[in-house]
């Protein structure tokens, strides 16, 4: 990829510091100046999609950038800005855009037909490759997204255990139709939920205690990712192994974010086996993907050579580009080795911006593990949803548009996900330009907290 533009330094304004609002107006008028095909893209949009939109993540005023392209760990936006790509598409990204490897696998694979209307090549070398990395997987099955695969495994556990209840947590995300992120969506499937705090062990354990008899499932993040990337505690976690064990009740981890950090997912290194675990995003190599897994009584429910097994159908469940880019990506590219350099990384990045928080007294944090960090403007620390959502959101858009002008490419919410492309270069980059906004907005950044 050419560089057309070199991505605009901001220059730090005294008026820029007045208040946040003056600062916000400011930057959202130049975000507008800079970015007029981005707005005509997305005014075009608008008429055949509702707000131009059909993935609501994507969407932040006054109108979303149009990325025209990407390579490597860089995209250029529609109006020819290049930014170092920091968001790694919401953690499925993690090769980049166009490994070379995954680029010939998927060629291989079009090359040999799509839609082949049977069973092809390439799903057991996946599932061979699914089952290995993650030991608690000993069967499993694809799925087209992550939140298939949540709805398959909450569905396999109400079907194993012929009871109705599931156990969730607010600020979770497991997909459009399990979300409980300020509170659980209207769009959620019906399923008898029962809602707990994430990290409160005393409730989780009173929760599970209470509706014992009737709990199927227990559906956690054993990090939040979208919910701001807050890891969940040993103690919380190990609360849910042992209460689902003691109730008959199944432990469902949703990896779909999280099963990059580590060589066998999270679960790996806290050294909890769940039951049921929901895989997604990267592992279809940055195709289309979702996948559950996990104890071989319970996958086996669905052996269709059993009279009376379930059905789990899928037009595109074992589709060629996924099978083949998901197996390249996992054998050929993001070894345990890999797995491990790439989060010994992003340690290393957010350990520095932390240092740099610090340094400046800011009221700013970076929370997270491994490849995966959110920005949460807070002067108390970080540890659940509710302390996420008590920090200044404003301070977070001012963030997100800083950074922007700064060549970085990151979430509205402050999300990053390294991907294997980021290097020394990038994150060092990435340092300058969070030192740069912290001197810059130094005047608002002093310990503050909550929004106004
Ligand atoms: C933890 C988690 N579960 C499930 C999903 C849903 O996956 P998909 O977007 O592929 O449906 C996501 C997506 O961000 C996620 O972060």
């Amino acid at each position: 990829m050419t560089t057309r533009h070199q991505p605009i330094r901001h220059q730090p304004s005294g008026a820029a510091n007045i208040d946040i609002e003056a600062a916000l107006a400011e930057v959202r008028e130049q975000f507008v100046a800079r970015n007029p095909e981005s707005r005509k893209q997305h005014e075009a949009a608008c008429a055949v999609m509702p707000g131009g939109n059909t993935r609501s993540v994507l969407f932040y005023a006054p109108f979303p950038l149009v990325i025209a392209e990407g390579r490597g760990c860089r995209v250029r936006d529609a109006d020819g800005h290049d930014y170092v790509d920091f968001l790694g598409e919401y953690t499925a990204g993690l090769f980049g855009h166009s490994h070379p490897v995954i680029r010939a696998a998927i060629d291989r694979a079009l090359d040999a037909g799509i839609n082949l209307a049977g069973h092809n090549l390439l799903e057991a070398k996946l599932a061979r490759a699914v089952c290995e990395r993650f030991p608690s997987i000993d069967l499993v099955r694809f799925t087209n997204s992550g939140t298939e695969a949540n709805l398959m495994a909450v569905a396999t556990a109400v079907v194993a255990t012929g009871r109705s209840k599931v156990l969730v947590f607010k600020g979770g995300y497991h997909g459009g139709l399990l979300s409980f992120g300020g509170g659980a969506s209207r769009l959620n499937a019906p399923y008898d939920l029962v809602i707990g705090t994430y990290n409160d062990v005393a409730e989780a354990e009173r929760l599970v205690a209470a509706h014992g008899p009737e709990l199927a499932a227990v559906l956690v993040e054993p990090m939040l990712g979208s919910g701001g990337c807050i890891p969940g505690t040993a103690e919380f976690l190990g609360a849910l192994r042992a209460g689902a064990t003691r109730h008959g009740a199944l432990l469902i981890f949703d990896e779909v974010m999280t099963s990059r950090l580590a060589p066998g997912g999270l679960q790996e290194a806290l050294d909890i086996r769940p039951d049921l675990t929901t895989l997604g995003k990267y592992i279809g190599g940055g195709m289309s993907f979702g996948a559950f897994g996990g104890r071989e009584d319970l996958m086996a429910l669905y052996d269709p050579r059993r009279p009376d097994a379930l059905q789990h159908a899928g037009t595109f469940n074992n589709n060629v580009l996924t099978m083949a880019a998901g197996h390249a990506g996992l054998t050929e590219i993001f070894t345990p080795a890999a797995v491990q350099a790439l989060n010994q990384r992003g340690d290393d990045l957010r350990q520095q911006l932390n240092r740099l928080c610090r340094k400046h007294e800011a009221c700013l944090e970076f929370t997270g593990i491994g490849s995966l960090m959110t920005a949460h403007f807070s002067s108390t620390p970080v540890r659940s949803p509710a302390d996420a959502a008590a920090g200044d959101q404003r301070l977070k858009e001012l963030f997100f548009f800083d950074m922007l002008d700064r060549g970085i490419y990151l979430a509205r919410r402050a999300m990053m996900a390294l991907s294997l492309e980021i290097g020394d270069a990038e994150c060092a980059a990435m340092v300058d330009a969070v030192e740069d906004f912290l001197v810059s907005r130094r005047s608002l950044l002093a310990s503050r907290g909550g929004s106004a």
